[in-house]
């Protein structure tokens, strides 16, 4: 008889997911940071009512997010390093993104049968400032985090102007000319982040190379004379005309010898696999109106029939889902 276990697991799976996302939220990792505590204390200091904070907690622990002795609570290692304000690794920004999702993945029937997302992208692309700002900041985490894989992934060695395409917090731009100090960057993105990310680029203090342009990516004239330009986190928002789009006006900007990166979650060929990029398609489909996933190898299609040349695809380093798509003008 199959063993039915997968199932018990993916019947209860949001249970693991919004406990942690509650945790986060009413800021039990901020303040087990400050002190260890009983059940009472963080009651005290959360504002919840002891009973079933108990219950949160003990649950924290079975996740490996906490850890109990003689009724006191602590931080686990994970939650120490990663859920902290002000750690280097946090990604409590990204967190609180992922949990102003939560109700929008409770209408994934409704957005199949409507085809249409039923959360419109304006809410956290700049109309309510807190959720664009969990938004802007959780990718600026993540490009933190995983943002020197991409550095390290491509070489921009000799190359001058960056042209970052949806370039959100700015971080990626930063990176690079951290990386390579003769190299200029200026990022696209709507207004509401080019605000934020103005400040991100600043408190990274690269704001003599790296300046920002507030646009619409569809309807903005590129600005010329780049010899990279780099399309990271834009392409699963967009439907392969879009997409295709996009990588033709990419093209026209660049000078001969250019180099495009497109960075993204990828599917493998066919759409089925790996797994977080099938959900991570679910998930742009609930939160863009042309939101989705594509393969790479389509990515790469698209490029050659754009006229890109030297195409390459590489993986970031496990355990992060992205992939880079590369070719050269030329
Ligand atoms: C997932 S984020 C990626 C940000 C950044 N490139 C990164 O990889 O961290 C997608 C970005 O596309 C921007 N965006 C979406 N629609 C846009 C449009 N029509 N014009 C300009 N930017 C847009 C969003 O504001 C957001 O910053």
């Amino acid at each position: 008889m199959l063993d039915p276990t997968p199932i018990m697991q993916l019947t209860t799976a949001y249970w693991n997911a919004m406990t942690f996302l509650t945790a986060n939220r009413i800021g039990v990792f901020e303040a087990l940071a400050k002190t260890p505590m009983s059940v009472s204390e963080a009651a005290d200091a959360l504002n919840t009512h002891p009973r079933p904070t108990r219950l949160l907690l003990n649950s924290c622990v079975a996740l490996g997010l906490l850890e109990e002795s003689e009724g006191v609570y602590t931080n686990s290692a994970l939650a120490s390093v990663f859920l902290v304000p002000g750690s280097p690794a946090f990604m409590g920004n990204a967190v609180r993104y992922s949990d102003d999702l939560y109700a929008t993945w409770g209408k994934l029937e409704q957005a199949l049968r409507e085809n249409r997302p039923p959360l419109a992208q304006e809410t956290y692309l700049g109309d309510d400032p807190a959720k664009t700002r969990h938004f802007v900041y959780g990718m600026h985490n993540r490009a933190l985090g995983i943002g020197n894989a991409l550095v390290n992934l491509v070489d921009l060695s000799g190359r001058k102007q960056l042209l970052d395409i949806g370039g959100g917090p700015g971080t990626y731009s930063a990176l690079f000319v951290r990386r390579y100090p003769e190299l200029r960057a200026k990022v696209l993105d709507l207004p509401h982040v080019v605000e934020l990310a103005d400040e991100i680029i600043g408190s990274l203090g690269a704001k003599d190379r790296v300046s920002t342009l507030a646009g619409d990516y569809h309807t903005t004239k590129f600005p010329t004379g780049n010899d990279v330009v780099l399309i990271s986190g834009v392409l699963h928002r967009e439907s392969e005309k879009g997409c295709r789009e996009l990588i033709g006006r990419a093209k026209d900007t660049l000078e001969p010898g250019g180099l495009l990166i497109l960075s993204d979650v990828f599917t493998d060929h066919g759409g089925t696999g790996p797994l977080f990029a099938t959900l991570f398609g679910l998930n742009m489909m609930l939160t863009a109106p042309e939101g989705g996933v594509h393969a790479d190898t389509d990515v790469a299609a698209w490029m050659a029939e754009a006229g890109f040349t030297h195409i390459e695809t590489l993986p970031f380093p496990s355990p992060m889902p992205h992939r880079v798509v590369t070719g050269m003008v030329g």
